[in-house]
């Protein structure tokens, strides 16, 4: 998806949701500054999320102002056309470009937003900004309101409450509208390819680092952006190591791949993990852990409908994860005792999912007074069982260093959940016959 499709009706009407959540005062969005990665070298330009859901403006330095009321208006802060700079960096919008392009009320230099917003910021309210996320903007924010106290005597009230906009913008950002979606299903399938493109890679004598390239050239030549999380590509024993993040080990014939990877299009990530052979065929022993993990994932993803709670899918992971560890004489004792005490943890440590966006870990609340909140369509999330089996005396042998997590990405739905990464072959017999395929097409 390029910039210059993007409509702006969609995010104005985004921007009336929130000045009707807010119902009076005015709300300060900025985005994301350039960050150095060392001395005068950027990391690649992201925007904030929040700022981009509320905009689909994409240059750095630019603050959304949105006031609220009987007759809301929002207006964009933005850096001015410049043509040295523009000759050195890129093609910038300007307040006037910005205004016809992405529908704003108004749009004025970026220089000019302490005094406008102190003019705009007298007898509102509330200032409604992302408190506590940057200590640069809340001290700015406070200087805001004392600049407008200091008009009291003008007759002018400074706003009496503070709140974090956050809490509003993520529970809209939780469920998905239409276009999202669109994008999300693009950046799903970009990243299936991409573990379908490292499956066949992989070969003994390769290294971890190889199928990291495999996967960001499948990225970036579909037109992803970036990958929405640095690869995990990890051999043998290291996918037991759940962030794993040097990927430069060898590839051995007989071990396991986990890679989790997935790329960001159009803002949105997509979060796959894929375990497979770097030979062409699993082990008896990584097959029954493979086996176990599949059978938890196809638990859980039969839990995520609409009116599910969100811990339902995990509760049927762990469940069929626990079974299975006991099948394996990793644990000992009943279902009911590894349940209660928990003992399944030494081997499955994380949760089954997060919810996904704009953020691979997206916006929004797990819980709700206390409740797991109840899904709903529109909502998605990562269905995401492993188990990790590091080499230990108590450990069957052959079981040793096997570490296998399959990671999908889930639409729910009125009836159930669309997995829109399902391009990713994941049972046993589909992985083995990409393999096979590989070896043939190689000759
Ligand atoms: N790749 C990050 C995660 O699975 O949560
Ligand atoms: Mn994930
Ligand atoms: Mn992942």
């Amino acid at each position: 998806m390029k910039m210059n499709e993007l409509d702006p009706a969609l995010h104005g009407a985004r921007r009336a949701r929130l000045a009707q959540a807010m119902q009076a005062g005015v709300a300060v969005i900025a985005t994301a500054p350039q960050r150095i990665r060392n001395r005068d070298t950027h990391f690649p330009y992201r925007f904030d999320s929040h700022f981009y859901y509320l905009t689909g403006f994409p240059e750095p330095e630019a603050v959304l102002v949105i006031v609220a009321g009987a007759q809301p208006r929002s207006l964009l802060f933005c850096r001015e056309k410049n043509e040295e700079r523009e000759t050195w960096d890129g093609f910038r919008f300007g307040p006037k470009g910005a205004q016809e392009r992405f529908g704003f009320d108004a749009c004025h230099p970026i220089a000019e937003l302490d005094a406008k917003l102190t003019a705009l910021l007298g007898d509102q309210p509330a200032l409604y900004y992302p408190v506590g996320a940057d200590a640069t903007w809340d001290a700015r924010a406070m200087g805001w309101l004392n600049a407008v106290r200091a008009n009291a005597r003008a007759g002018v009230a400074a706003p009496e409450r503070v709140q974090d906009v956050r809490a509003l913008v993520d529970e809209m950002r939780l469920v998905k509208d239409a276009h999202e979606l669109g994008i999300m299903r693009k950046a799903a399938s970009i990243s299936a390819g991409a573990h379908r493109r490292a499956i066949r890679a992989a070969r003994p004598g390769g290294y971890e680092f190889e199928l990291e390239a495999e996967l960001l050239h499948e990225f970036r030549r579909n037109g992803a952006q970036f990958p929405a999380y640095w690869p995990i590509v990890a051999g043998g024993a290291n996918t037991c190591v759940l962030h794993y993040a040097s990927n430069d080990a060898a590839l051995n014939a007989g071990d396991l791949v986990l890679i989790d990877a997935g790329c960001e299009l159009g803002g949105y990530a997509s979060d796959i993990t894929r375990t497979f052979p770097v030979s062409e065929r699993f082990s008896a022993a990584q097959r029954a852990v493979y086996e176990v993990v599949l059978a938890a994932q196809a638990a859980a993803i039969e839990k995520v409908r609409a009116g599910n709670g969100w811990n339902e899918p995990h509760d049927a992971a762990v469940r069929v994860l626990a079974q299975g560890m006991l099948d394996l004489k990793l644990l000992s004792g009943s279902l009911d005792e590894v349940l209660e005490k928990e003992t399944y943890k030494r081997f499955y440590m994380h949760r089954t999912g997060h919810w996904l966006g704009l953020d691979v870990h997206d916006a929004g609340d797990y819980k709700r007074a206390g409740k797991w909140r109840s899904l709903a369509p529109g909502m998605v999330l990562t269905v995401e069982p492993g188990l990790y089996i590091r080499a230990a005396d108590d450990v069957p042998a052959p079981l040793r260093g096997i570490g296998v997590r399959i990671e999908d990405d889930a639409l729910v739905t009125e009836n159930g959940c669309e997995l829109i990464t399902a391009e990713a072959p994941k049972s046993i017999a589909d992985i083995e016959a990409l393999k096979r395929d590989a070896k043939h097409d190689a000759g």
